[in-house]
């Protein structure tokens, strides 16, 4: 987890690594730091908390010309979240400054190693060896920076983004990417200097031409440019600059009192992207030429396994009864922690797709990484530009969500399952077991949605606030759902728990009577997804058991099914739509539910405790 940023340039450096820091919050909020290098050394600022400590520590200090710096902010994986233990962390005279972002495996018998050569120890963190290592590499490698970088990173384990800088190299910043992500932001005007950060919306501000490190790569950034070594041979890599479309007002709120708010609004219009070039609704054609599979592999699949951690487990759920009902292959999913520890049985005739937002998710990458070695076709499902999971994977579907700030995945998962959609009637086409008119059908359907959504938005923000305020002091809440819709009955216990702290289950409606009946009392919320689909009756029925049993209904349902009322007065309505399409409708009011009780009872909606966007550590 962790977010940096680093500078150099004509810039004073302060202000962008703040602000920087202030778009990388989402990965990491336990404490932040930032380095500069003045007239008389490095300057270090850190503080425990959110970044807004940081900033007050700052408001304190004397304006500095400094125009070359690091920050940090972080997500504890070794040592409490003290300012001690926030980066950057130094060698011994304080000369040397590292930021990181990943773990450092073997951090133990380093910093066991490097104590007994009488380096003192300042911190708990895995980081801080880097910082000595570097500082015993350095005369070793005639104080060349780059050099001693790489020496002393030959002594380490585990996965890195980090970020350099040193007094005696007081013109150049040098970072390294090992498994952690890091992009490089490039002047566009004279003197714009370079940046570099773990995500893109941290250099929107300054410029929109990046460059994507690979693993093993090293940069080293001076104020009119940059190159690019192999960590291994030292040798010059010539890289792509690419240029981002995203405006930094595209990862800003816009006028809403939260991201994650702006992010369930903006739905309609990531639908849309996502769809937009893929669908032929005239003719019934489906093109994901980004699958990078030929017809002859496709039609030579004979089981497809979806891997993937929270959300984007549930979209793969979903994902699991449309391919199994429409393209009839066998389909397994995984939380991809799990994955990686059962016996595999995959081959070339396997497609796996790991599904990820933040394509950095640790678990998914390595259940990836398995599903490679093991001769799989692989094809993600992702939104985040060239993160590591699109680069390792034969072919990706991105999902075109935009920046996705709030913790909670919204858009990103909606987008998941559009994608998976796509995914679902290209492979029944390519196998030609669907007919082109069913095909049409089902894109006409999705094409409506957008501008469904869009008109039911604002109503369903008004009911859910109306139904928070009613259930806003439970202690417990269970969500049903059958079918298909199952999952998105995971789904939305997941988004209450998650931003509201309030206790959540999902169940599969009929699983009820298998123990949790027994939770029903006059206290416990239950809300059911009940649209009138092929298991409606069967639904009811389970419905009628808690109802029996006193619990405070909830119900979602079709607009126009009249018997809903009979059993609670807690109804909303949703517009009818083909029973697939369901899972996408059915979710969002949901998020809704989750965001409005979550704002009620005062909680930090887009950055809720103990959780990071992009979960980067196993
Ligand atoms: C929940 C949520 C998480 C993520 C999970 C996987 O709202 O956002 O459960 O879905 O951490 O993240 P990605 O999709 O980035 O691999």
């Amino acid at each position: 987890m962790c977010g940096i940023v680093g500078y150099i340039g004509s810039r004073r450096v302060v202000p962008v690594l703040l602000e920087g820091l202030k778009r990388l919050e989402y990965r990491g909020y336990d404490s932040a730091g930032l380095v500069y290098l003045s007239k008389n050394g490095l300057v270090k600022h850190r503080a425990a908390g959110k970044l807004v400590n940081l900033e007050t520590k700052l408001d304190q200090v004397r304006e500095t010309a400094s125009h070359i710096g690091l920050g940090h902010t972080r997500w504890a994986t070794h040592g409490s979240p003290s300012e001690l233990n926030a980066h950057p962390h130094s060698d011994c005279n304080g000369e040397l400054v590292v930021v990181h972002n990943g773990i450092i495996e073997n951090y133990h018998t380093l910093r066991e190693e490097l104590q007994a050569d009488g380096h003192v120890f300042k911190s708990e963190t895995d980081t801080e060896v880097l910082a000595h290592l570097i500082e015993e590499a350095l005369p070793l490698s005639r104080n060349n920076l780059p050099a001693a970088v790489r020496r002393a990173l030959k002594k380490v384990r585990g996965s890195y983004a980090i970020g350099v800088l040193w007094t005696g190299a007081p013109d150049q910043l040098v970072a390294v990417r090992s498994q952690s992500p890091l992009v490089l932001g490039i002047q566009e005007n004279e003197g714009g200097g370079s940046l570099l950060a773990s995500d893109i919306p941290a250099l929107l501000p300054y410029t929109r031409k990046v460059v994507f490190l690979d693993d093993q790569e090293m940069a080293i950034l001076r104020a009119d440019g940059f190159e690019v070594r192999s960590l291994a041979s030292g040798r010059k890599i010539n890289k792509e600059i690419k240029t981002i479309d995203w405006n930094p007002a595209m990862a800003e709120k816009a006028g809403y009192t939260h991201f994650m708010l702006k992010e369930i609004f903006e739905q309609p219009q990531a639908i849309m992207n996502t769809f937009r070039g893929r669908v032929e609704p005239e003719t019934g054609q489906i093109c994901l030429p980004e699958l990078d599979l030929s017809d002859r592999e496709i039609k030579k699949l004979n089981r497809i396994s979806l891997v993937a951690c929270g959300s984007s487990w549930h979209a793969a759920l979903v994902a699991k009864y449309w391919l199994e009902k429409w393209v009839g292959i066998p389909v397994e999913v995984d939380i991809a922690s799990e994955f990686r520890y059962r016996r595999l049985i995959l081959n070339e005739n396997v497609l796996v797709v790991p599904i990820s937002q933040s394509g950095e998710t640790a678990d998914t990458l390595a259940a990836m990484c398995l599903a490679l070695q093991k001769d799989a076709k692989v094809v993600a499902i992702c939104n985040v530009l060239g993160s590591t999971i699109t680069r390792e994977a034969h072919g990706t579907i991105y999902t075109h969500a935009g920046p996705e700030i709030g913790v909670a995945s919204t858009k990103a998962f909606i987008c998941q399952l559009v994608a998976l959609y796509l995914l679902t009637l290209y492979l029944a086409q390519v196998r030609g077991v669907m007919s082109a008119s069913q095909r049409q059908t089902m894109i006409e359907s999705l094409v409506e949605l957008p501008p469904m959504l869009e008109r039911e938005l604002p109503g369903w923000q008004e009911e859910m606030g109306r139904l928070a305020e009613h259930f806003v002091k439970s202690r417990d809440f269970l969500f049903l759902g059958r079918g298909e819709n199952f999952p998105i009955a995971l789904e939305g216990a997941l988004k209450l728990k998650e931003i509201s702290y309030i206790h959540a289950e999902g169940y599969a409606a009929g699983e009820m009577k298998h123990g949790p009946i027994a939770l029903i009392d006059r206290d416990m919320p239950v809300l059911a997804l009940a649209p009138q689909n092929g298991v409606y009756e069967k639904l009811i029925a389970n419905v009628e058991e808690v109802k029996a049993r006193h619990g405070r209904l909830i119900l979602l349902g079709s607009r126009g099914d009249r018997d809903l009322a009979r059993l609670t007065p807690h109804v909303i309505y949703l517009p009818v739509v083909m029973p697939d399409l369901n899972p996408i409708l059915y979710t969002i009011p949901l998020q809704l539910l989750a965001y409005e009780v979550a704002r009620l009872r005062g909680c930090d909606v887009d950055q809720p405790r103990n959780l990071a966007k992009s979960v980067t550590v196993e």
